[in-house]
Parts: structure tokens; sequence; C-alpha cells
């Protein structure tokens, strides 16, 4: 719809205005030909605010790109913050590092690569912190997964933003083609039942069409 795009772009200029530095991440990630699925920018700037709204200092992200959303998330960090993003295209890492480096927070941010679950095995080798703020926004089908591991590694009063979890309505057409959407609804149907966290969802329209995050708060 041109209205949403319209709106969007009315937002973003009264309430983020030039931003040269996203504006080359995006052309760069646009010119390696990755996929334009990066969240926009006033939704990115709203993550950038949700982390700062909770102090947040230790972030994951799950599906990096080409570092779009991560860079907002980045930008919510102290310089003793620590984000780690998993990515399991390796060209979409490097064109991800590239403009991590460009927009001044690489040293903040470990980009690992490959599938999330191995990565997610690895870690668990490690000694880490419970994160602050996750991020889901990978492989649709595994949001559950993904959910499921990073439950109990955020700490109490984190939170945990499920992106996508609309998909263009989809969510509730059961004989939907997109196996993201049945992925979404396992996702929603474990949500209800999980006394360890609130959560809700909204449904948003704009530049990147009609879609939806959710937003889940660790008790
Ligand atoms: C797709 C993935 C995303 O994360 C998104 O925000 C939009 C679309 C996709 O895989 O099509
Ligand atoms: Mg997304």
């Amino acid at each position: 719809m041109q209205l949403w795009e319209d709106v969007d772009e009315y937002l973003c200029t009264r309430l983020i205005g030039r931003d040269a530095i996203m504006d080359r991440v995006l052309s760069a990630s646009r010119e390696a030909g990755l996929p334009e699925i990066n969240v926009a920018p006033n939704q990115g700037k709203l993550l950038m605010l949700l982390a700062q709204a909770i102090g947040a200092t230790r972030i994951l992200e799950f599906g990096t790109l080409g570092g779009f959303s991560t860079i907002w998330l980045a930008r919510a960090l102290p310089a003793s913050g620590r984000l780690v993003t998993l990515e399991v295209n390796p060209a979409f890492a490097e064109v991800a590092r590239r403009n991590l480096q460009a927009a001044g927070v690489a040293e903040r941010v470990q980009v690992r690569v490959g599938p999330a679950m191995d990565t997610l095995k690895a870690m668990e080798a490690e000694p880490f912190e419970p994160f602050d703020l996750v991020f889901i926004d990978a492989d649709k089908v595994s949001t559950c997964a993904y959910y499921q591991w990073s439950v109990p590694r955020v700490r109490p009063g984190g939170i945990i933003i499920v992106d996508n979890v609309v998909r263009e309505g989809e969510l509730i057409n059961l004989q939907s083609a997109d196996p993201g959407a049945g992925a979404m609804r396992d996702f929603f149907e474990f949500v209800q039942k999980d006394p360890r966290v609130d959560a809700s969802a909204l449904q948003t329209v704009g530049s990147k069409g009609h879609d939806g995050f959710a937003l889940l708060r660790v008790r």
C-alpha cells in the first residue's frame, strides 16, 4: 500500500531524519544482492529505544542479514556492551561485518556464522552472562526453537522480540502455504502456556507491508 509507505516516510523523516551511515549500510546490502527484508528504519529505532529503556548491555540477535537491525541494537549499547548476532549465510555475514565496521560498532558486535542451533551449542560450552534482550528475526520455522533456547538465558526483566509474527495475516490462515505462518502459530501456542513470560504482539503496516512483532518480558 502506497499510503503505508508514505506514512512511514513521514514518520522516519520527522523522527529519524537523514542517517548517512544507515543509508550506506542499506545501499551496500542492496549492491551485494541481499534480500531487502531488513526491518524498517522506524522498527530499527524502536529496537534501539527498547534496548536503551531496559539498560541492555548484553544482546543476542538471530538473523544478521546485512546488519541493519544489528547496528540499531548496537547503538543502544555502552562501549562495554556486547551483542552476539547469528547468521547462517557466510556471504551475508561478510556484508554485515563491513557494515558494522562502517557504522563504528564492530568492536561491540560478534557475528557468528553457521546454523544458529550449532552456534548455540558452542555458546553453551562457553561461560556467558544472561542476555538483557534477544531479537529473533531469522529462519521463521525455527522461531519457537530459538525462543525456547532464549527464555532461560534472559535475565528476569529482560525482553525477547520476535519479528514477522503476522505474515500478511497468514498467521491465522490454517491453509497457508507459508511454512512461516504455521511456525508462528506454534510459537504463540507455546507462549500461551509459558508461565515464564508476559507477552503481547502488534500487527504493523508500513514500508515492509503488513506484518507484526511480539514483545515478551521474562518474569
Ligand atoms: C522475510 C524475513 C524477514 O525477517 C522479514 O522481516 C520479512 C520477510 C522473509 O523471509 O521473507
Ligand atoms: Mg524480519
